[in-house]
């Protein structure tokens, strides 16, 4: 059996190109479908989100007014002399960093009578006493605690936080209790002073908590427009 037998051959070129047609048709269809629409819809958003979302100072992560979306970014090395004792523009920023992110636990002068320390087991540390410290109350120590947290407690590990804004937060820890927090380990100034000089960092993307909900929220709600979640926002 041969398809000649059923169709001559002009027959068959006309079926080819009518075919052709139609493949033709549907791969612009595909194209505006899948890459045009698309492509403008999220055009649409970003033109209209923009208007609405100033771009501000940087306090927090949950109001989007308030912390703006970053792109990421990479810091070179920091000089230890900034960092390794105490100074003014240091210490602004390391309370201002504590008021917004230690606060809640450690209290707003760092007694460890934090509204949201107080279910705790075990509790915030109170930075006023000298004793209790599990890791330690030197230099060294606190930037331990910061960069790898305290196990089984719900100090967790600031390390996405830049090494000069979590030393920042460890004079400001110091500055906190009256109290000898002990002479450093030569050594272990030493190698924080090389980690600081030798490499920089970098800063991912970021955007604020509210902002992804947003995304989600509406990137949800677009996927199966008729659902009830769309009325959630
Ligand atoms: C969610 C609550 C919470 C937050 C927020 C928090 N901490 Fe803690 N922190 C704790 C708890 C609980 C402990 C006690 C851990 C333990 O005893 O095992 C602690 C202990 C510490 C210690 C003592 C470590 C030691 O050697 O015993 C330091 C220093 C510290 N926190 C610094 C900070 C700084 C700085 C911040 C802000 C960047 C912060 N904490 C944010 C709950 C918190």
């Amino acid at each position: 059996m041969n398809i000649n037998d059923f169709l001559s051959p002009e027959e068959l070129k006309r079926l080819a190109s009518a075919l052709l047609v139609v493949l033709g048709f549907i791969a612009i269809a595909a194209f505006f479908g899948f890459t045009v629409v698309p492509g403008l819809r999220y055009q649409a958003h970003d033109a209209g989100e923009s208007q609405i979302r100033p771009v501000q100072g940087e306090t927090g992560w949950l109001d989007p007014t308030d912390y703006p979306a970053t792109a990421r970014e990479v810091i070179p090395p920091i000089d230890p002399k900034t960092v390794m004792t105490p100074n003014p523009v240091l210490l602004t920023r390391g309370k201002a960093l504590f008021a917004q992110t230690c606060a809640t636990c450690h209290g707003p002068e760092g007694k460890g009578d934090g509204p949201g320390g107080a279910g705790l087991n075990p509790k915030p540390r109170n930075f006023l006493a000298s004793s209790g410290w599990k890791n330690g109350t030197r230099l060294e120590d606190i930037y331990k605690t910061l960069d790898e947290g305290i196990k089984g407690s719900s100090m967790v590990s600031y390390n996405y936080l830049t090494k000069k804004d979590r030393m920042a937060l460890v004079h400001v820890v110091q500055s906190l209790g009256a109290f000898d927090h002990g002479a450093s380990d030569p050594k272990a100034i030493a190698s924080l002073e090389k980690l600081f000089a030798s490499a920089g960092e970098v800063i991912p993307n970021r955007i604020p908590v509210a902002r992804a909900v947003d995304v989600l929220c509406r990137e949800y709600a677009e996927s199966r427009p008729q659902s009830p979640t769309s009325t959630l926002r």
